[in-house]
């Protein structure tokens, strides 16, 4: 066998070692019960450590790939049962009013109690902090700007930063000026702003499904209505449902995400997204499209923002800082398109200016590399745990569970039997210490009771797995 190792620094040393046993097993030079070489072999063929070789097969085995034997080595299992996907569902005929109060706050309640184990909520950065870097960050910040910090910042944000944010636009192909940018607290903020900049009481809009609740609160509160369009798990919504509910509902504005949907992952192609853009912008139709996951793609290259392909500036892209550095800081953006004016104003009427000292810190974290190098590790490390909870969901849940294959972020999405009810799981689930996202919380119309939510943006360690199997265990009863 010709294996090599390559030291790019982009991939850690055992994650090669599980991408050469995936090759040796597609080249099938490994075959179901073939064990794999010692540790100590494959240790001196590619010229790394004993303990790397032996992490890279506990991580194979961790993936279900591999069995240990005692004191004969690692041995390829056969083929896990193959996880199947969900389901096209049907596209809804009537816009609805949303009311997801009194779960949401339960949901709420439960991320915020100590001791629980927060798989229910989307923080991808628990998975691979940036804690000291940021806080070191903020200690030069202090004492280079000193009381400037303290003072209002402009209200359309800290300058350097739009800069810097417009900078990095241009690697996937937009060209925009900083002016053509406005700062926010967080990204709910911005997609607040932008749904009030095109849309007002009674209004309906279309949102996917399942969707982010955190937009579907919005719409309750704004007092406008949702309808609902399917998402495909690989690909992003259905383009010929959009226009069906075009054609026979007065949407007055959609909010879509292209680059990784929140829950279910999908990641649309860039013709689609044209596509999608072209339909909405020959109908004069705002497109708000909310890109926080934007930047965690497990593929090759980020998606380019729908509003790349915007001829008449009908497209509001919203993202943040949240999911990539920390969401307590409330740093986010908003690329209003032609919607300019009516954004600044309700920027200034709703909050007045984002906080200059965490704006400052952001800038700063950007100039000096850190931004760029933690994201990075992060990817790798939220594909990774990705793989883990699938497999761990394969070994636990009962057979005819389907999951997503998330391209990105940091959430799976759990369907279970049809009649399985995942608001009673997630109240059973909390009793044992775990919190999940039940799936009625993704839905006006309350769908996906037999869904739910499950983050892998968590630092990985042995609790988590037991956890997986007392959820499994409770999933078979739900
Ligand atoms: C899809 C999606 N959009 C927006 C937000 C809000 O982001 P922020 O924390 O920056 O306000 C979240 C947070 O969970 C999210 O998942």
């Amino acid at each position: 066998m010709n294996l090599a190792i390559q030291r790019d620094q982009t991939e850690f040393l055992y994650q090669q070692v599980v991408r050469l046993v995936r090759q040796l097993q597609q080249q099938q030079l490994l075959r179901v019960g073939d064990r794999l070489p010692s540790l100590r072999q494959l240790s001196q063929q590619l010229g790394i450590s004993i303990p790397t070789v032996r992490q890279g097969y506990e991580e194979l085995e961790r993936l279900g790939m591999v069995e240990a034997r005692d004191r004969s080595g690692y041995y390829l299992k056969a083929e896990n049962r193959p996880t199947c996907r969900p389901a096209r569902l049907p596209l809804s005929s009537e816009p609805v009013p949303v009311r997801q109060q009194s779960l949401l706050e339960q949901f709420y309640q439960a991320v915020h109690q100590p001791g629980i184990l927060p798989l229910g909520i989307a923080q991808p950065s628990m998975a691979q902090p940036s804690e000291k870097a940021l806080l070191r960050t903020m200690r030069r910040v202090t004492t280079l700007a000193g009381q400037q910090v303290m003072h209002y910042g402009p209200i359309d944000g800290f300058a350097p930063l739009k800069r810097q944010l417009a900078f990095r636009y241009l690697d996937v192909g937009l060209s925009l000026q900083p002016d053509e940018l406005i700062i926010t607290n967080g990204g709910q903020e911005a997609l607040a702003i932008a749904l009030q900049a095109v849309a007002k009481a009674g209004d309906v809009i279309a949102v996917e499904s399942p969707t982010y609740f955190g937009v579907l609160e919005l719409i309750e509160t704004l007092g406008m209505m949702a309808v609902e369009i399917p998402v495909c798990p690989d690909d992003g919504i259905w383009l010929d449902d959009l226009q069906h509910a075009l054609a026979h509902q007065p949407i007055r504005a959609c909010v879509f995400s292209s680059s990784i949907s929140n829950p279910m992952g999908s990641f649309m192609p860039d013709a689609q997204r044209e596509a999608l853009v072209l339909m909405l912008e020959q109908r004069g139709i705002p497109l708000i499209e909310d890109d926080v996951y934007g930047e965690l793609y497990f593929g090759a290259a980020r998606g380019r923002p729908a509003q790349c392909f915007s001829r008449k500036g009908l497209v509001l892209t919203c993202s943040s800082f949240s999911k990539t550095v920390a969401p307590s800081y409330r740093v986010g953006w908003l690329l209003p398109g032609r919607f300019g004016t009516e954004v600044w104003r309700l920027k200034r009427a709703l909050s007045f200016a984002s906080s200059l000292l965490n704006q400052w810190t952001m800038s700063e974290f950007i100039a000096s590399g850190d931004y760029d190098r933690n994201l990075k590790k992060l990817r790798q490390v939220l594909k990774l745990n990705k793989e883990r909870m699938m497999a761990l969901v394969q070994q636990y849940f009962p057979e005819g569970t389907k999951v997503s294959n998330p391209q990105g972020g940091a959430v799976l999405w759990v369907e279970l039997a049809k009649q399985a009810d995942c608001s009673r799981l997630f109240q059973q689930a909390l009793q044992q210490g775990i919190s999940i996202a039940p799936g009625t919380l993704f839905s006006p119309s309350q769908k996906f009771c037999n869904c739910f939510r499950l983050s892998f943006g968590v630092r990985w360690q042995p609790e988590l797995e037991r956890a997986m199997q007392k959820l499994g265990i409770l999933a078979r009863q739900a």
